[in-house]
C-alpha cells in the first residue's frame, strides 16, 4: 500500500495543505456568491427569469451559474456575461466588488440610468466592460487613473451625450473602444489620440458638433480599424493618417469630408479596406495608392473626385472599385483590365470617355459591373462573363455601339441587364432571352432588331421587360404568358406585328403594359378582369379592331387607358366612365353610338375626337344623335344657316391666327401634361388678391375659375426669392409630378414661365382644401368620422408607396406633411407639393441614396438623421407620414405646445403607446382627437394606426418599415364592418 509509506508528517502536510486549499476555495466563491445573489435580488430586475438559476446552493459556487465564468482552478469569478434578455434596472457596480472580475459585460438588456455614480471606479480592476445595446444616458462617466487594466470598453447604442471626457485619452491599456450610435454631441475627440495601444476605434453615428479628423489621430501607430461614420467630420484629411501603417480598415462614409486626399494616405501600408463614400472629396487621386498593395476594396464613391484614373491602379489587388457619382473622366486605363480578383467595378455617373478595353473581364472574376451615365463608346467587350459569375451588367446612358455580344446568351448568372439609351444594333442573341435567372431586361432606345424567341418562357423570373424604341419586329410569341412575375412589359415603338396572344391577361402581376406604336393587329384580349395590379395599359398607334372589353373601366388600380390611333369599333362600354378624364384616350378609332352619358363633359372631348361615327347631343365638336330627317325646307335653311356659321367661323380662324401671331410675341413658355382647353392668358388675370387661396414656402396659391367651367389651383411662385431656388421648385414638380399618374398624387395640369423669373403650376383644384387645414383651423368636424380619417391615411400612404416603389427612378417627396395633403370633394387624399422632391438616380443600389445639400422638410416633419447626415432615403418620408398618421389620430398638429417642453407628436404619442402597454401613464383614450365621433371610432384600429405611426418614427431609419408595407399594414388594421 504506497499510502501507508508516506511518511507521517508529509500525510499531515498534505491534509493540511487540502484543507487550507478547502477553506480558501469556500472563502472565496462565497464572497463572490453572495454579491451576485444580493445584485440579483437587490439590483436586477429580471421579469423572463434569465437568471433564474442564480439561486443558492450546497457547494456555495457561482461557478456554474447563467453567464458566469470561473477561474478552473481556483474556481474565483473572472467573467460575468449577460446578454439579450430583459434584465433592467441601474448599472450593478456592485459587480466589481469582486476582486477577481476581468471581464464585465452586460449587452442588450435594458440597463439604464446613467454611469455617473462615485462607484464607477469600483470597476477599475476590469480589463473589459461592455455595456453596449442598452438604455443609458447622461454624459459618459470619468475613468480615474486607477483603470490601468481596462483594454477594451464598448458603450455603443446606448443615448450617452455631450462630450468625450479627457479621461478617455488617459486608459493606458485601452485597445478597443467602441463608442458608436450614441448622441455624443461634443466635439470629435482628439484626446483619443493619446491611447498608443489602441488597435480599434469606433466612434461612428454620433452627431458630434462638425470638426475635422483629428490630427492626433496620427499617432495610433497600432490602430487597424477605424469607424467614424457619419459623425459631422468636415474639412480635408489630415497628412498624418499616412503614420497608421498597421491601419487595415477605414470608414469615414456619410461626413462632410472636403479637399483633396493627402498624398501620405500612400502611407496606409497594411490597408485592406477605405469606405469614403458620401463625403465631399474633391481633386485627383494621388499616385501614392500605388503602395496600397493590400487593398481589396475602395469606395470613393459620391465625392466630387476629378481627373483621370492613375495607372498605378493596376498594382493594387482591388476586388471592390466603387467610383460612381464623381466627375472623373478620361478612359478607362487598360491596365486595370489586368486586374485578377475584380468583382464588383461601378464607375457610373462620372464623365469617362473612349472605348473600354476590348480584353476587360477576360482577368477579372465580375459579378457586378456598371458603367451607366459616361460617356464610353465602342463596342462592349466580350468577356465581362467569361467567369460565368456576372449578375449585374448595366451599361446604360452611353453610346455603346455595335452588336450585343454573342457570349451574353450563355451567361447563365445573369439577373440584371441594362443597356438602355445606347447605340447598339443587330439581333439580341437567341439564347439570352432564356437566362435562367433574370429578373430585368432593360434594352430600350437602341437600334436592336429580331424578334423576341418563344424560348423567354425559360426567364421564369422575368419582372422587368422593357425594350421600347427599336426595331424589335415579328410576332410576340404566346410563351410571354408563362413570365408570371412580370410586373413591367414596354415593347412600344418597335415593328411588332400580328395578334397579342389572348393569354397575356393571365399575367396577373403586371402593372404597365405598354404596346404602343407597333403594328399590332386583332382583338384587344377580353378577360382583362385578371388585371388586379395593371395601373397603366397602352395600346395606342396600332390596328386593334373590333370591341372596347368593359371589363377594363372595372380594373381597380387603372389610372391611365390609351386605346387612341387604333381601328377599334362598336360603342363606348357604360362601365369607362369610371375612369376619369386624363386618364383614358380613345381618339382617332372608329367607335360609334352615344357617348356614354356620364362621359358627356368638356374635359373628355379631347380623348373621344377622331370618331367620326359617334355623337353627343350635348358634346359640342362631335355631331349631334340623330333626329327626324329634315324635310327640303329646312334642309335649304339648314344649309344657309350652314354656310353663314362657315363664313363667320372663317373669319374667326383668320383672325385668331392673326392673334396666334400675336401672342408668338408673348414672352411665356408653357406645357401642358394634360390636353386642356386653356393656357396661360386664361389663368395670369386670375392671379388676384380675391382668389387667394393660401400660401406656402414656396409660393402663393389662386383658385382660378377657368372660362371653359373648370376650376384649377394655380401656384405663382415667389418672386424676389432666390431665384435659383425658384427654379429648382419648379422644375422639381414639372419633372416628378409631370411625368407621374395616381390616384393619390395631385394632377400637374400646366406649368408657364417667363424670362422675368415668373413660374406658374396650374393643378387640378381640391375642394377641400389641405389635410392640415381641415385637422388644426376648426374644420375638423368635416372629419368627425373615423373612417374618413383611415381612408385618408391609406390613400396617402398609397400614393407615397407609388413614388417610392413604382417610379422609376424612385421619387423621394422630402416635405411629407399634413398641409401638403389635399383633399378632393370627397376627402379622397393627394399628396402634392413636389417642389423639394427628388428623384433617387438608381432604383436598385439600396445604399446609394442621395445626399441633399441643404436640409428639406418641414419642422415637426424631420426625421432625426436628417439633420446631422444630410442623406436622404425613402424611410426619411416614412418618418414623415408616421408624423401625419400621429396628426390624424390625435388632431393635434406636431409641435403643439401642449407637449411641453422638448417633447413632439412623436415623443408624447410614443409614450402614450408605450404607457399603454405597461398600464401607466397617459392612456390611449387621452390622445384620441376628441373631436372624433366615438360611434365611429374602433378603438382596436386606431391603437393599430398608432403602432404604425410609433414604428415608421423610429429613430433608425433601418428600423421604419417601407412605404409599401405602410400600406399593407394600414389595410391590415381595418376591422370588418361590425354589425351593431
Ligand atoms: C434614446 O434616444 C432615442 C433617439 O433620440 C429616443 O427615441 C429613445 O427614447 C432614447 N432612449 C432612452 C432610454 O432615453
Ligand atoms: C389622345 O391621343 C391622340 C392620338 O394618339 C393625341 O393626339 C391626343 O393628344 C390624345 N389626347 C389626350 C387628351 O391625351
Amino acid at each position: 500500500m504506497p499510502f501507508l509509506n508516506f511518511p507521517p508528517s508529509s500525510l499531515f502536510l498534505l491534509f493540511t495543505l487540502s484543507f487550507f486549499h478547502f477553506f480558501a476555495v469556500g472563502l472565496f466563491s462565497n464572497v463572490d456568491y453572495d454579491i451576485l445573489i444580493r445584485v440579483k435580488n437587490t439590483h436586477l430586475d429580471d421579469p423572463d427569469g434569465a437568471l433564474k438559476d442564480w439561486v443558492p446552493n450546497q457547494a456555495h459556487t457561482p461557478c456554474s451559474w447563467t453567464g458566469i465564468t470561473c477561474d478552473s482552478t481556483n474556481l474565483s469569478v473572472l467573467a460575468i456575461n449577460l446578454t439579450t434578455s430583459n434584465i433592467a434596472g441601474g448599472f450593478p457596480y456592485d459587480f466589481c466588488r469582486i476582486p477577481t472580475l476581468r471581464n464585465l459585460s452586460i449587452t442588450v438588456t435594458n440597463i439604464n440610468g446613467t454611469l455617473l455614480s462615485p462607484s464607477f471606479s469600483l470597476c477599475s480592476h476590469l480589463q473589459l466592460l461592455n455595456l453596449s445595446s442598452n438604455l443609458l444616458v447622461g454624459r459618459l462617466p470619468e475613468f480615474s487613473p486607477l483603470f490601468t487594466q481596462l483594454q477594451i470598453l464598448d458603450l455603443s447604442s446606448n443615448n450617452f451625450t455631450g462630450d468625450v471626457p479627457l479621461s478617455f485619452g488617459q486608459l493606458p491599456a485601452l485597445r478597443v473602444l467602441r463608442l458608436t450610435m450614441n448622441l455624443l454631441d461634443g466635439p470629435v475627440p482628439s484626446v483619443l489620440g493619446n491611447l498608443s495601444q489602441l488597435t480599434e476605434m469606433a466612434i461612428a453615428y454620433n452627431p458630434f458638433k462638425p470638426s475635422p479628423l483629428p490630427s492626433e489621430y496620427g499617432n495610433l501607430l497600432k490602430l487597424e480599424n477605424m469607424f467614424i461614420s457619419t459623425a459631422n467630420l468636415t474639412g480635408p484629411i489630415p497628412g498624418s493618417i499616412g503614420k497608421l501603417a498597421m491601419l487595415t480598415n477605414l470608414d469615414l462614409t456619410f461626413n462632410s469630408i472636403s479637399g483633396p486626399l493627402p498624398d501620405s494616405i500612400g502611407g496606409l501600408r497594411s490597408i485592406k479596406s477605405i469606405q469614403l463614400y458620401n463625403n465631399r472629396i474633391s481633386g485627383e487621386l494621388p499616385e501614392s495608392i500605388g503602395n496600397w498593395t493590400s487593398l481589396s476594396r475602395l469606395d470613393l464613391s459620391q465625392n466630387s473626385l476629378t481627373g483621370k484614373l492613375p495607372d498605378k491602379f493596376a498594382a493594387i489587388p482591388l476586388e471592390i472599385l466603387h467610383l460612381n457619382d464623381n466627375f472623373l473622366q478620361g478612359e478607362f486605363p487598360e491596365s486595370l483590365a489586368s486586374s485578377p480578383h475584380l468583382t464588383d467595378l461601378k464607375l457610373f455617373n462620372n464623365s469617362f470617355s473612349g472605348t473600354l478595353p476590348q480584353n476587360l473581364g477576360l482577368n477579372s472574376p465580375f459579378t457586378e459591373i456598371d458603367f451607366s451615365s459616361n460617356h464610353f463608346e465602342g463596342n462592349i467587350p466580350k468577356f465581362l462573363c467569361q467567369q460565368n459569375r456576372l449578375q449585374k451588367f448595366i451599361l446604360f446612358s452611353n453610346s455603346f455601339s455595335g452588336n450585343f455580344p454573342e457570349s451574353y446568351g450563355a451567361c447563365d448568372s445573369l439577373v440584371y441587364v441594362r443597356v438602355e439609351d445606347n447605340q447598339l444594333s443587330g439581333e439580341v442573341p437567341d439564347s439570352f432571352w432564356k437566362l435562367p435567372k433574370l429578373n430585368s431586361i432593360q434594352m430600350s432606345d437602341n437600334q436592336f432588331q429580331g424578334s423576341i424567341p418563344p424560348a423567354i418562357s425559360l426567364a421564369r423570373d422575368l419582372q422587368v421587360l422593357l425594350i421600347s424604341g427599336n426595331n424589335f419586329s415579328g410576332q410576340l410569341p404566346a410563351e410571354i404568358c408563362k413570365l408570371k412575375e412580370l410586373v413591367r412589359f414596354d415593347i412600344g415603338r418597335n415593328k411588332f406585328t400580328g395578334g397579342v396572344p389572348s393569354c397575356i391577361t393571365e399575367l396577373q402581376k403586371l402593372q404597365k403594359l405598354d404596346m404602343q406604336e407597333n403594328q399590332f393587329a386583332g382583338e384587344i384580349p377580353k378577360l382583362v378582369q385578371f388585371w388586379k395590379e395593371l395601373t397603366e395599359l397602352n395600346l395606342s398607334h396600332n390596328q386593334f379592331t373590333g370591341k372596347i372589353p368593359p371589363q377594363l373601366g372595372d380594373l381597380p388600380v387603372l389610372t391611365y387607358l390609351d386605346l387612341s390611333s387604333n381601328l377599334l369599333s362598336g360603342e363606348i362600354p357604360e362601365e369607362l366612365t369610371k375612369l376619369k378624364p386624363d386618364q383614358f384616350n380613345l381618339s382617332n378609332n372608329k367607335l360609334t353610338g352615344k357617348v356614354p352619358s356620364g362621359l358627356v363633359n368638356e374635359q373628355f372631348v379631347g380623348s373621344l375626337l377622331g370618331n367620326p361615327g359617334l355623337c353627343s347631343s350635348d358634346l359640342k365638336p362631335l355631331n349631334r344623335c340623330s333626329k327626324p330627317k329634315p324635310s327640303s325646307f329646312y334642309v335649304v335653311v339648314i344649309l344657309s344657316v350652314l354656310a353663314f356659321v362657315l363664313i363667320g367661323s372663317l373669319i374667326w380662324v383668320i383672325k385668331f391666327k392673326m392673334n396666334l401671331l400675336g401672342k408668338s410675341k408673348s414672352p411665356w413658355t408653357a406645357t401642358k401634361f394634360q390636353r386642356v382647353g386653356f393656357d396661360e392668358e386664361d389663368v395670369i388675370p386670375h392671379l388676384t388678391k380675391g382668389n387667394i387661396i393660401g400660401s406656402g414656402g414656396s409660393g402663393t396659391v389662386f383658385k382660378v375659375n377657368l372660362k371653359t367651367g373648370q376650376t384649377v389651383a394655380a401656384k405663382s411662385l415667389w418672386r424676389g426669392h432666390n431665384q435659383s431656388d425658384i427654379e429648382s421648385v419648379f422644375q422639381s414638380e414639372v419633372e416628378t409630378l409631370g411625368r407621374i399618374r395616381h390616384a393619390n398624387i395631385v394632377k400637374l395640369i400646366f406649368s408657364c414661365s417667363n424670362g422675368e423669373g415668373s413660374r406658374i403650376l396650374v393643378y387640378e383644384y381640391m375642394e377641400n382644401g389641405s389635410l392640415g387645414d381641415v385637422l388644426h383651423e376648426n374644420k375638423s368636424e368635416a372629419l368627425s368620422d373615423w373612417s374618413k380619417r383611415l381612408n385618408i391615411a391609406m390613400g396617402a400612404a398609397q400614393g407615397l408607396a407609388y413614388l417610392h416603389h413604382d417610379c422609376v427612378p424612385p421619387i423621394i417627396h422630402r416635405d411629407v406633411k399634413s398641409n401638403n395633403i389635399l383633399l378632393d370633394a370627397e376627402f379622397c387624399p393627394r399628396v402634392a407639393d413636389f417642389g423639394l422632391a427628388k428623384t433617387l438616380e438608381r432604383q436598385t443600389e439600396g445604399n446609394d441614396a442621395g445626399v441633399m445639400s441643404r436640409i428639406a422638410g418641414s419642422y415637426g416633419y424631420i426625421a432625426p438623421e436628417y439633420g446631422y447626415t444630410m442623406k436622404v432615403t425613402e424611410k426619411s418620408d416614412v418618418y414623415s407620414f408616421g408624423v401625419v398618421l400621429m396628426e390624424l389620430v390625435t388632431g393635434k398638429r406636431p409641435n403643439d405646445p401642449s407637449f411641453g417642453e422638448n417633447k413632439d407628436i412623436v415623443k408624447w404619442v410614443t409614450e402614450a403607446a408605450l404607457s399603454e402597454v405597461e398600464e401607466k401613464g397617459l392612456s390611449l383614450d387621452e390622445i384620441i382627437d376628441e373631436k372624433l365621433d366615438p360611434r365611429t371610432c374602433e378603438v382596436e384600429e386606431i391603437a393599430k394606426i398608432l403602432d404604425v405611426a410609433v414604428l415608421c418614427t423610429s429613430a433608425l431609419p433601418i428600423d421604419r418599415p417601407s412605404m409599401r408595407k405602410v400600406v399593407e399594414m394600414i389595410r391590415d388594421t381595418k376591422l370588418p364592418p361590425s354589425k351593431s
